[in-house]
Protein backbone atom coordinates (compact mmCIF):
# COMPACT_ATOMS: atom_id res chain seq x y z
CA UNK A 1 0.00 0.00 0.00
CA UNK A 2 1.33 3.46 -1.06
CA UNK A 3 1.77 6.18 1.67
CA UNK A 4 1.75 9.71 0.57
CA UNK A 5 4.12 12.31 2.15
CA UNK A 6 2.18 13.83 4.14
CA UNK A 7 0.85 10.46 5.68
CA UNK A 8 4.77 9.89 5.88
CA UNK A 9 5.21 13.03 8.09
CA UNK A 10 2.67 12.60 9.79
CA UNK A 11 3.44 8.68 10.83
CA UNK A 12 7.03 10.22 11.69
CA UNK A 13 6.10 12.92 13.95
CA UNK A 14 3.84 10.74 15.96
CA UNK A 15 6.01 8.01 16.14
CA UNK A 16 8.88 10.31 17.76
CA UNK A 17 11.26 9.97 14.25
CA UNK A 18 11.24 13.56 13.38
CA UNK A 19 9.61 16.96 14.35
CA UNK A 20 9.24 20.35 13.23
CA UNK A 21 12.15 22.52 13.99
CA UNK A 22 11.92 25.34 16.79
CA UNK A 23 7.76 23.84 16.78
CA UNK A 24 7.09 25.46 19.72
CA UNK A 25 8.32 29.04 18.66
CA UNK A 26 6.22 28.56 15.72
CA UNK A 27 9.02 26.32 13.43
CA UNK A 28 12.08 27.35 11.42
CA UNK A 29 10.97 26.85 7.78
CA UNK A 30 12.23 23.10 6.49
CA UNK A 31 14.30 22.68 9.70
CA UNK A 32 13.53 19.10 10.87
CA UNK A 33 14.67 17.12 14.24
CA UNK A 34 14.92 13.91 15.10
CA UNK A 35 13.54 12.24 17.59
CA UNK A 36 14.30 9.04 19.94
CA UNK A 37 13.84 6.96 17.37
CA UNK A 38 14.92 8.90 14.13
CA UNK A 39 18.38 9.55 15.51
CA UNK A 40 18.50 6.22 16.02
CA UNK A 41 17.32 5.05 12.34
CA UNK A 42 19.75 7.76 11.20
CA UNK A 43 22.97 6.92 13.22
CA UNK A 44 22.32 3.20 11.88
CA UNK A 45 22.15 4.69 8.36
CA UNK A 46 25.50 6.36 8.99
CA UNK A 47 27.05 3.37 10.87
CA UNK A 48 26.05 1.12 7.91
CA UNK A 49 27.64 3.30 5.15
CA UNK A 50 31.05 3.51 7.12
CA UNK A 51 31.03 0.14 7.55
CA UNK A 52 30.46 -0.95 3.77
CA UNK A 53 32.52 1.96 2.68
CA UNK A 54 35.41 2.76 5.21
CA UNK A 55 35.66 -0.65 7.51
CA UNK A 56 34.97 -3.63 5.53
CA UNK A 57 36.40 -2.14 2.51
CA UNK A 58 40.39 -2.64 1.63
CA UNK A 59 40.90 0.25 -0.14
CA UNK A 60 39.32 3.27 1.77
CA UNK A 61 40.52 4.97 5.06
CA UNK A 62 38.05 7.77 6.95
CA UNK A 63 38.66 11.56 7.91
CA UNK A 64 36.54 14.41 9.73
CA UNK A 65 37.52 17.44 8.56
CA UNK A 66 36.29 20.99 10.05
CA UNK A 67 33.09 22.33 8.93
CA UNK A 68 34.68 25.77 8.95
CA UNK A 69 37.25 26.23 6.03
CA UNK A 70 40.04 28.67 5.19
CA UNK A 71 37.89 30.94 2.81
CA UNK A 72 40.54 30.43 0.23
CA UNK A 73 39.25 26.71 -0.34
CA UNK A 74 36.17 27.94 -1.60
CA UNK A 75 37.87 30.34 -4.32
CA UNK A 76 39.72 27.34 -5.65
CA UNK A 77 37.11 25.00 -5.45
CA UNK A 78 35.41 27.46 -7.35
CA UNK A 79 32.28 28.03 -4.63
CA UNK A 80 32.75 31.80 -4.23
CA UNK A 81 32.49 32.05 -8.17
CA UNK A 82 29.97 29.76 -9.69
CA UNK A 83 27.94 27.80 -6.47
CA UNK A 84 25.07 29.98 -7.37
CA UNK A 85 21.28 29.23 -8.58
CA UNK A 86 19.69 31.61 -11.08
CA UNK A 87 17.28 33.31 -9.50
CA UNK A 88 13.60 35.57 -10.68
CA UNK A 89 10.57 36.89 -9.41
CA UNK A 90 7.01 36.75 -10.18
CA UNK A 91 6.90 40.49 -10.76
CA UNK A 92 3.22 40.17 -10.09
CA UNK A 93 2.63 38.36 -6.93
CA UNK A 94 6.63 38.79 -5.50
CA UNK A 95 6.91 34.53 -5.47
CA UNK A 96 10.07 33.62 -6.17
CA UNK A 97 11.32 30.83 -8.47
CA UNK A 98 15.24 29.04 -9.41
CA UNK A 99 14.40 29.62 -13.26
CA UNK A 100 16.00 26.46 -13.94
CA UNK A 101 13.98 24.47 -12.17
CA UNK A 102 10.70 26.34 -13.55
CA UNK A 103 11.86 25.18 -17.25
CA UNK A 104 12.30 22.02 -15.68
CA UNK A 105 8.94 21.67 -14.26
CA UNK A 106 7.36 22.69 -17.67
CA UNK A 107 9.38 20.56 -19.46
CA UNK A 108 8.40 17.67 -16.99
CA UNK A 109 12.09 17.15 -16.84
CA UNK A 110 12.89 17.08 -20.65
CA UNK A 111 15.22 20.02 -19.66
CA UNK A 112 16.59 20.78 -16.69
CA UNK A 113 18.14 24.62 -17.49
CA UNK A 114 21.24 23.34 -15.58
CA UNK A 115 24.26 25.25 -16.75
CA UNK A 116 21.94 27.73 -19.16
CA UNK A 117 23.48 31.43 -19.02
CA UNK A 118 21.47 34.06 -17.74
CA UNK A 119 20.73 35.11 -21.07
CA UNK A 120 19.28 31.63 -22.24
CA UNK A 121 17.16 31.17 -19.13
CA UNK A 122 15.76 34.47 -19.91
CA UNK A 123 14.86 33.99 -23.33
CA UNK A 124 13.52 30.28 -22.80
CA UNK A 125 11.43 31.40 -20.28
CA UNK A 126 9.78 33.60 -23.09
CA UNK A 127 10.23 31.65 -25.71
CA UNK A 128 7.87 28.84 -24.17
CA UNK A 129 5.36 31.59 -22.36
CA UNK A 130 6.45 29.79 -18.75
CA UNK A 131 3.45 31.25 -16.25
CA UNK A 132 4.29 32.06 -12.56
CA UNK A 133 2.91 28.65 -11.26
CA UNK A 134 1.19 30.56 -8.61
CA UNK A 135 -0.11 33.57 -10.53
CA UNK A 136 -0.25 32.47 -14.09
CA UNK A 137 1.37 35.59 -15.28
CA UNK A 138 4.15 36.30 -17.57
CA UNK A 139 6.22 39.12 -15.79
CA UNK A 140 9.46 38.03 -14.26
CA UNK A 141 12.39 40.32 -13.24
CA UNK A 142 15.70 39.67 -14.21
CA UNK A 143 17.22 36.90 -13.62
CA UNK A 144 20.26 37.36 -11.13
CA UNK A 145 22.82 34.28 -10.04
CA UNK A 146 22.32 33.67 -5.75
CA UNK A 147 25.27 32.41 -4.26
CA UNK A 148 24.23 29.16 -1.98
CA UNK A 149 26.88 29.24 0.69
CA UNK A 150 26.18 30.74 3.92
CA UNK A 151 28.49 33.04 5.35
CA UNK A 152 29.50 34.10 9.04
CA UNK A 153 31.91 35.40 10.79
CA UNK A 154 35.20 34.41 12.60
CA UNK A 155 36.47 36.24 15.60
CA UNK A 156 34.61 39.73 16.97
CA UNK A 157 35.13 41.75 14.19
CA UNK A 158 33.01 41.84 11.12
CA UNK A 159 34.68 42.88 8.04
CA UNK A 160 35.67 40.99 4.94
CA UNK A 161 38.92 39.55 6.31
CA UNK A 162 36.72 37.65 9.06
CA UNK A 163 34.69 35.84 6.91
CA UNK A 164 34.09 32.28 6.57
CA UNK A 165 31.56 29.87 5.15
CA UNK A 166 29.83 27.12 6.55
CA UNK A 167 30.67 24.34 3.64
CA UNK A 168 28.57 23.38 1.11
CA UNK A 169 30.02 19.87 1.01
CA UNK A 170 32.45 17.79 2.71
CA UNK A 171 34.35 16.80 -0.20
CA UNK A 172 36.70 19.64 0.26
CA UNK A 173 38.04 18.64 3.24
CA UNK A 174 38.87 15.54 1.75
CA UNK A 175 40.91 16.97 -0.95
CA UNK A 176 42.83 19.37 1.21
CA UNK A 177 44.06 16.73 3.21
CA UNK A 178 44.87 14.59 0.33
CA UNK A 179 48.50 14.79 1.19
CA UNK A 180 48.43 14.19 4.78
CA UNK A 181 46.31 11.36 4.80
CA UNK A 182 48.41 9.48 1.66
CA UNK A 183 52.03 10.50 4.20
CA UNK A 184 50.62 9.25 7.15
CA UNK A 185 48.85 5.76 5.86
CA UNK A 186 51.39 5.73 3.34
CA UNK A 187 48.84 4.04 0.77
CA UNK A 188 49.45 3.54 -2.98
CA UNK A 189 46.50 4.42 -5.53
CA UNK A 190 43.72 3.54 -5.14
CA UNK A 191 42.63 4.55 -2.13
CA UNK A 192 39.39 6.78 -0.97
CA UNK A 193 39.04 8.48 1.74
CA UNK A 194 35.56 8.47 3.17
CA UNK A 195 33.88 11.47 5.75
CA UNK A 196 30.19 12.06 7.13
CA UNK A 197 29.01 15.20 8.21
CA UNK A 198 26.61 18.02 8.26
CA UNK A 199 26.80 20.50 4.75
CA UNK A 200 24.89 23.90 4.34
CA UNK A 201 23.50 25.70 1.28
CA UNK A 202 20.96 28.35 1.48
CA UNK A 203 18.70 26.73 -1.48
CA UNK A 204 16.00 29.45 -2.83
CA UNK A 205 13.74 26.14 -3.10
CA UNK A 206 13.84 23.89 -0.29
CA UNK A 207 11.13 21.34 0.80
CA UNK A 208 9.57 18.24 -0.08
CA UNK A 209 10.07 17.55 3.82
CA UNK A 210 14.06 16.33 4.59
CA UNK A 211 14.89 15.73 0.62
CA UNK A 212 15.78 19.35 0.11
CA UNK A 213 16.76 21.67 3.53
CA UNK A 214 18.99 23.85 4.22
CA UNK A 215 21.35 21.82 6.40
CA UNK A 216 22.09 18.51 5.86
CA UNK A 217 24.33 15.84 6.12
CA UNK A 218 26.61 13.87 3.65
CA UNK A 219 27.81 10.47 3.38
CA UNK A 220 31.06 11.14 0.32
CA UNK A 221 33.45 9.29 -1.01
CA UNK A 222 36.78 10.61 -2.88
CA UNK A 223 38.30 7.56 -4.63
CA UNK A 224 41.83 8.74 -6.19
CA UNK A 225 43.02 6.34 -8.65
CA UNK A 226 45.50 6.57 -11.57
CA UNK A 227 44.23 8.61 -14.69
CA UNK A 228 43.40 5.97 -17.38
CA UNK A 229 41.54 3.79 -14.48
CA UNK A 230 39.00 5.97 -13.41
CA UNK A 231 36.17 4.72 -15.73
CA UNK A 232 36.74 1.05 -14.54
CA UNK A 233 36.66 2.58 -10.90
CA UNK A 234 33.51 4.44 -11.88
CA UNK A 235 31.74 1.81 -13.21
CA UNK A 236 33.05 -0.11 -9.71
CA UNK A 237 31.45 2.51 -7.26
CA UNK A 238 28.15 2.93 -9.39
CA UNK A 239 27.42 -0.65 -8.88
CA UNK A 240 28.90 -0.84 -4.89
CA UNK A 241 26.18 2.43 -4.18
CA UNK A 242 23.24 0.51 -5.77
CA UNK A 243 24.37 -2.67 -4.44
CA UNK A 244 24.34 -0.95 -0.94
CA UNK A 245 21.15 0.58 -1.32
CA UNK A 246 19.44 -2.83 -2.24
CA UNK A 247 21.26 -4.40 0.44
CA UNK A 248 20.15 -1.88 3.35
CA UNK A 249 16.81 -2.47 2.05
CA UNK A 250 15.46 0.17 -0.38
CA UNK A 251 13.07 -1.30 -2.94
CA UNK A 252 15.10 -2.40 -6.11
CA UNK A 253 11.92 -1.62 -8.05
CA UNK A 254 11.70 2.18 -7.26
CA UNK A 255 15.40 3.08 -8.03
CA UNK A 256 16.96 3.56 -11.41
CA UNK A 257 20.34 5.12 -12.98
CA UNK A 258 20.33 7.98 -14.49
CA UNK A 259 23.31 8.50 -16.43
CA UNK A 260 24.67 12.11 -17.78
CA UNK A 261 24.51 13.14 -21.16
CA UNK A 262 27.54 14.37 -22.95
CA UNK A 263 25.72 17.74 -23.05
CA UNK A 264 25.36 18.04 -19.37
CA UNK A 265 28.41 16.71 -17.81
CA UNK A 266 30.06 19.39 -15.69
CA UNK A 267 33.30 20.73 -17.79
CA UNK A 268 35.78 18.95 -15.50
CA UNK A 269 33.69 15.54 -15.48
CA UNK A 270 34.18 12.55 -17.81
CA UNK A 271 30.99 10.40 -16.23
CA UNK A 272 28.22 10.79 -14.03
CA UNK A 273 25.24 8.89 -12.87
CA UNK A 274 22.64 9.47 -10.45
CA UNK A 275 20.83 6.83 -8.30
CA UNK A 276 17.46 8.16 -8.80
CA UNK A 277 14.74 6.88 -6.37
CA UNK A 278 10.82 6.95 -6.84
CA UNK A 279 9.67 9.22 -4.27
CA UNK A 280 5.44 9.69 -4.32
CA UNK A 281 6.40 13.24 -6.34
CA UNK A 282 8.74 11.36 -8.92
CA UNK A 283 11.66 10.03 -9.34
CA UNK A 284 14.54 12.67 -7.64
CA UNK A 285 18.48 12.23 -7.23
CA UNK A 286 19.07 10.24 -4.24
CA UNK A 287 23.17 9.78 -4.81
CA UNK A 288 25.37 10.99 -7.24
CA UNK A 289 28.18 9.33 -8.66
CA UNK A 290 30.93 11.27 -10.53
CA UNK A 291 34.52 10.58 -12.24
CA UNK A 292 35.78 14.23 -12.03
CA UNK A 293 39.16 13.74 -13.58
CA UNK A 294 41.40 15.54 -11.23
CA UNK A 295 40.26 18.45 -11.48
CA UNK A 296 39.75 19.50 -7.39
CA UNK A 297 43.53 18.53 -6.89
CA UNK A 298 44.47 20.22 -9.58
CA UNK A 299 42.47 23.43 -8.54
CA UNK A 300 44.25 23.30 -5.03
CA UNK A 301 47.72 22.47 -6.08
CA UNK A 302 47.29 25.71 -8.23
CA UNK A 303 45.33 28.00 -6.15
CA UNK A 304 47.91 26.73 -2.71
CA UNK A 305 50.77 26.32 -4.42
CA UNK A 306 51.27 23.21 -2.74
CA UNK A 307 52.72 20.37 -4.61
CA UNK A 308 49.61 17.74 -4.91
CA UNK A 309 51.20 15.07 -7.15
CA UNK A 310 51.32 11.57 -6.15
CA UNK A 311 54.74 9.62 -7.49
CA UNK A 312 54.05 6.55 -8.99
CA UNK A 313 56.65 3.66 -7.11
CA UNK A 314 56.20 1.20 -10.04
CA UNK A 315 56.88 3.59 -13.01
CA UNK A 316 58.45 6.86 -10.95
CA UNK A 317 55.77 8.77 -12.74
CA UNK A 318 54.28 12.02 -10.77
CA UNK A 319 51.11 12.80 -11.77
CA UNK A 320 47.58 14.49 -10.12
CA UNK A 321 45.58 11.39 -8.99
CA UNK A 322 41.85 11.45 -10.75
CA UNK A 323 38.99 11.25 -8.92
CA UNK A 324 35.76 9.32 -8.18
CA UNK A 325 32.77 10.47 -5.93
CA UNK A 326 29.94 8.69 -5.17
CA UNK A 327 28.23 11.37 -2.88
CA UNK A 328 24.81 10.93 -1.03
CA UNK A 329 22.51 12.60 1.69
CA UNK A 330 22.06 10.77 4.91
CA UNK A 331 18.28 12.35 4.51
CA UNK A 332 17.74 11.18 1.43
CA UNK A 333 18.48 7.61 2.24
CA UNK A 334 16.40 7.49 4.82
CA UNK A 335 13.39 8.62 3.20
CA UNK A 336 13.79 6.33 0.59
CA UNK A 337 14.58 3.57 3.15
CA UNK A 338 11.28 4.61 4.86
CA UNK A 339 9.20 4.72 1.60
CA UNK A 340 10.48 0.86 1.45
CA UNK A 341 9.97 0.01 4.56
CA UNK A 342 6.18 1.44 5.29
CA UNK A 343 3.50 -1.29 5.09
CA UNK A 344 0.41 -1.74 5.69
CA UNK A 345 -0.78 -5.38 5.65
CA UNK A 346 -4.15 -7.03 5.47
CA UNK A 347 -4.75 -9.45 8.38
CA UNK A 348 -8.76 -9.51 7.88
CA UNK A 349 -9.64 -13.06 8.78
CA UNK A 350 -12.99 -14.86 8.77
CA UNK A 351 -15.19 -11.52 7.79
CA UNK A 352 -13.50 -9.63 10.68
CA UNK A 353 -11.41 -6.99 9.10
CA UNK A 354 -7.97 -5.91 10.66
CA UNK A 355 -4.72 -4.79 10.07
CA UNK A 356 -1.40 -3.65 11.19
CA UNK A 357 1.46 -0.79 9.86
CA UNK A 358 5.10 -2.76 10.02
CA UNK A 359 8.05 -0.81 9.33
CA UNK A 360 9.84 -3.29 7.12
CA UNK A 361 13.49 -2.23 7.79
CA UNK A 362 16.32 -4.18 7.65
CA UNK A 363 17.20 -5.35 11.19
CA UNK A 364 20.40 -3.80 10.78
CA UNK A 365 18.77 -0.42 10.74
CA UNK A 366 15.92 -0.71 13.14
CA UNK A 367 15.93 2.06 15.90
CA UNK A 368 15.67 -1.04 18.28
CA UNK A 369 16.61 -4.04 17.76
CA UNK A 370 14.41 -6.18 20.53
CA UNK A 371 11.90 -4.88 22.75
CA UNK A 372 11.32 -6.43 26.08
CA UNK A 373 7.88 -7.28 27.55
CA UNK A 374 6.72 -8.70 30.40
CA UNK A 375 3.69 -10.27 30.28
CA UNK A 376 1.83 -9.10 33.42
CA UNK A 377 3.38 -5.63 34.92
CA UNK A 378 4.82 -6.25 38.44
CA UNK A 379 4.96 -9.80 38.17
CA UNK A 380 7.19 -10.34 35.70
CA UNK A 381 8.91 -6.84 35.80
CA UNK A 382 11.69 -7.37 37.55
CA UNK A 383 12.46 -10.77 35.51
CA UNK A 384 12.12 -8.06 32.15
CA UNK A 385 14.23 -5.59 33.76
CA UNK A 386 16.80 -8.21 34.35
CA UNK A 387 16.54 -9.11 31.02
CA UNK A 388 16.66 -6.13 29.81
CA UNK A 389 20.02 -5.33 31.52
CA UNK A 390 21.58 -8.67 30.09
CA UNK A 391 20.80 -7.72 26.36
CA UNK A 392 21.11 -4.08 26.40
CA UNK A 393 25.19 -3.72 26.19
CA UNK A 394 24.63 -5.67 23.13
CA UNK A 395 22.77 -4.06 20.89
CA UNK A 396 19.22 -1.42 20.76
CA UNK A 397 16.49 -2.49 23.44
CA UNK A 398 13.57 -1.17 24.43
CA UNK A 399 11.51 -1.90 27.35
CA UNK A 400 7.24 -1.52 27.42
CA UNK A 401 4.58 -2.87 30.44
CA UNK A 402 1.39 -0.64 29.31
CA UNK A 403 -1.57 -2.40 27.43
CA UNK A 404 -2.08 -5.60 26.61
CA UNK A 405 0.80 -7.98 24.48
CA UNK A 406 -1.26 -7.65 20.97
CA UNK A 407 -1.58 -3.59 21.21
CA UNK A 408 2.45 -3.93 22.51
CA UNK A 409 3.22 -5.86 19.12
CA UNK A 410 1.51 -3.46 17.00
CA UNK A 411 3.64 -0.83 18.85
CA UNK A 412 7.09 -2.11 18.02
CA UNK A 413 5.70 -3.47 14.70
CA UNK A 414 4.87 0.24 13.35
CA UNK A 415 8.42 1.67 14.58
CA UNK A 416 10.17 -1.11 13.28
CA UNK A 417 11.50 -3.23 16.07
CA UNK A 418 12.13 -6.64 14.73
CA UNK A 419 12.04 -8.87 18.05
CA UNK A 420 10.00 -8.80 20.82
CA UNK A 421 11.04 -11.00 23.71
CA UNK A 422 7.64 -11.46 26.04
CA UNK A 423 8.67 -12.41 29.83
CA UNK A 424 6.18 -14.81 31.52
CA UNK A 425 5.93 -17.40 34.05
CA UNK A 426 7.92 -19.85 32.18
CA UNK A 427 11.21 -17.16 31.69
CA UNK A 428 10.50 -17.08 35.61
CA UNK A 429 10.64 -21.06 36.02
CA UNK A 430 13.46 -21.92 33.28
CA UNK A 431 14.72 -18.90 32.06
CA UNK A 432 13.61 -19.11 28.91
CA UNK A 433 11.61 -16.13 26.73
CA UNK A 434 9.48 -16.35 23.53
CA UNK A 435 10.86 -14.46 20.92
CA UNK A 436 8.49 -12.92 18.17
CA UNK A 437 9.69 -12.20 14.62
CA UNK A 438 8.41 -8.59 13.36
CA UNK A 439 7.74 -9.79 9.55
CA UNK A 440 6.46 -13.21 9.86
CA UNK A 441 4.49 -12.83 13.16
CA UNK A 442 5.57 -16.32 14.56
CA UNK A 443 7.41 -16.95 17.89
CA UNK A 444 10.08 -19.10 18.95
CA UNK A 445 10.87 -20.06 22.46
CA UNK A 446 15.07 -19.73 23.16
CA UNK A 447 16.82 -19.64 26.41
CA UNK A 448 17.61 -15.93 27.47
CA UNK A 449 21.42 -16.97 27.00
CA UNK A 450 20.92 -17.48 23.68
CA UNK A 451 19.10 -14.49 22.70
CA UNK A 452 22.02 -12.59 21.63
CA UNK A 453 23.50 -14.58 19.46
CA UNK A 454 20.18 -14.89 17.74
CA UNK A 455 19.75 -11.37 17.64
CA UNK A 456 23.05 -10.67 16.40
CA UNK A 457 22.92 -13.18 13.76
CA UNK A 458 19.79 -11.55 12.26
CA UNK A 459 21.08 -7.71 12.80
CA UNK A 460 24.38 -7.83 10.57
CA UNK A 461 24.72 -6.51 7.32
N1 LIG B 1 30.55 16.82 -3.49
C1 LIG B 1 29.55 16.66 -4.48
C2 LIG B 1 28.23 17.12 -4.07
O1 LIG B 1 28.07 17.71 -3.00
P1 LIG B 1 25.72 17.25 -4.85
O2 LIG B 1 25.05 16.55 -6.00
O3 LIG B 1 25.60 18.73 -4.78
O4 LIG B 1 27.25 16.82 -4.96
C3 LIG B 1 25.41 15.22 -3.26
O5 LIG B 1 25.24 16.58 -3.50
C4 LIG B 1 24.22 14.64 -2.55
O6 LIG B 1 23.95 15.37 -1.35
C5 LIG B 1 22.92 14.66 -3.34
O7 LIG B 1 22.81 13.57 -4.21
C6 LIG B 1 21.89 14.60 -2.23
O8 LIG B 1 21.71 13.25 -1.80
C7 LIG B 1 22.55 15.38 -1.11
N2 LIG B 1 22.07 16.79 -1.07
C8 LIG B 1 22.51 17.82 -1.81
N3 LIG B 1 21.85 18.95 -1.50
C9 LIG B 1 20.97 18.64 -0.54
C10 LIG B 1 19.99 19.38 0.21
N4 LIG B 1 19.82 20.69 0.05
N5 LIG B 1 19.24 18.71 1.12
C11 LIG B 1 19.42 17.38 1.33
N6 LIG B 1 20.32 16.64 0.66
C12 LIG B 1 21.09 17.25 -0.27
Amino acid sequence: QKITLEELVAFLKEQGFVFQGSEIYGGLANAWDYGPLGVELKNNIKQAWWSKFVKQNRYNVGLDAAILMNKEVWVASGHIGSFSDPLVDCKKCHSRYRADKLIEDFTHGEITGDGMSNEDLTKFLLDNQIKCPTCGALDYTDIRQFNLMFKTHMGVIEDAKTEVYLRPETAQGIFVNFKNIQRTTRRKLPFGVGQIGKSFRNEITPGNFIFRTREFEQMELEFFCKPGTEIDWFNYWRSYCMDFLKMIGVDGDKLRFRDHEKEELSFYSNATTDIEFDFPWGFGELWGIASRTSYDLNAHQNHSGENLEYLDPETNQKYIPYVVEPSVGVERMLLSVLFSAYDVEDLSKDGKSDSRVVLRLHPALAPYKVAVLPLRKNVHSDKANEVFDRLSPYFACTYDETANIGKRYRRQDAVGTPFCITIDDTTLENDTVTVRDRDTMEQITLPVDEVIAYVEGKIKL
